[in-house]
């Protein structure tokens, strides 16, 4: 029989296939709370990020998406509730460990190495989860060379994957805007993350860009396997890409379910009355 997930009702519609398989999520965000000088940048936020999903992220200006990322990559820790990656608390784990447990991020401002050229920077993603590896490897070199190789080698794949092929030896301050951010990306999935947390991807992009940008986060989803967890403005690649979508409003849950759900609720919709609806 098929479970419902918990915060199945009527209006809001089981549409996660590996939920309505009963598995469990892949991430949990459970009462998560965070204040900043006395204030609340985050009250109490509860959601799941099914295993396979794209989970777009919404939310007026300041209401607390990227404090949640921070929280996810445990760059801020929250004084109330708990995040889990399957199952296993992350508030628990050392933060150099939550690249290496499956979360990769990218940043709502690009931060790369911009003398570097477009592979090292990507392959500087791939020591951030065997730099555990470090002392060991230091002893024992011929398993450094390998690993030196083996990070070339995914470079390079990641390269070809995102189209980077052809710019790879070129440092990434001599590129376009939006190819630096599609190195951003590369740099995360070199972290051979379980989940990808984006950033506002589509910042400063143009409409094309923005297109193309959606059909690379669903093959990334497809072709990788990997969950998303997306904050985005562009409500239009949002709605278009995300199965299901979550709602904040300063530092609050306002809604959430399916894009066209969302969307049209009522609570969203004044929310966005007199702030940026882009
Ligand atoms: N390090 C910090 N110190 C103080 N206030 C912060 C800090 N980080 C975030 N905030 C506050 O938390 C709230 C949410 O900010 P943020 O998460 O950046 O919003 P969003 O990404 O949704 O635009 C804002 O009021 C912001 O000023
Ligand atoms: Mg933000």
């Amino acid at each position: 029989m098929l479970r419902p997930p918990g915060n199945w009702t009527s209006d809001k519609p089981a549409f996660s296939a590996s939920e309505a398989r009963g598995e469990k999520p892949l991430l949990v965000v459970r009462n998560v709370g965070i204040e900043f000088g006395g204030i609340a940048a985050l009250k109490n936020v509860s959601f799941n990020v099914p295993h396979g999903d794209i989970v777009g992220l919404i939310g007026p200006n300041g209401a607390g998406k990227t404090t949640l990322f921070n929280c996810l990559s445990r760059i801020y820790r929250p004084s109330r509730g708990d995040i889990l990656l399957e199952d296993r608390s992350i508030l628990q784990q050392p933060k150099h460990r939550i690249a290496a447990m499956g979360i990769g991020r990218t940043f709502q401002n690009v931060a790369l190495f911009s003398t570097l050229s477009v592979r090292d920077n990507i392959r500087i993603g791939g020591h951030s989860i065997t730099s555990g590896d470090a002392i060991s490897d230091m002893i024992r070199l011929s398993r450094r060379r390998r690993t030196e190789e083996r990070l070339d080698e995914v470079a390079r794949e990641i390269c070809e994957f995102l189209d980077l092929r052809p710019v790879e030896d070129l440092p990434v301050s001599s590129l376009p805007f939006g190819t630096q951010k599609r190195v951003e990306l590369g740099r995360a999935l070199a972290m051979r993350p379980k989940i990808l947390l984006l950033d506002e991807p589509a910042g400063g992009l143009n409409h094309e860009e923005v297109f193309a940008l959606g059909s690379l986060i669903v093959r990334i989803r497809d072709q990788l396997g990997i969950t998303i967890l997306l904050v985005e403005h562009h409500m239009g690649l949002v709605m278009s890409i995300a199965d299901r979508v979550v709602a904040l409003n300063f530092g609050e849950k306002l809604s959430e379910g399916t894009p066209a759900y969302v969307q049209s609720d009522e609570n969203v919709v004044k929310a966005y009355l007199g702030s940026k609806a882009t």
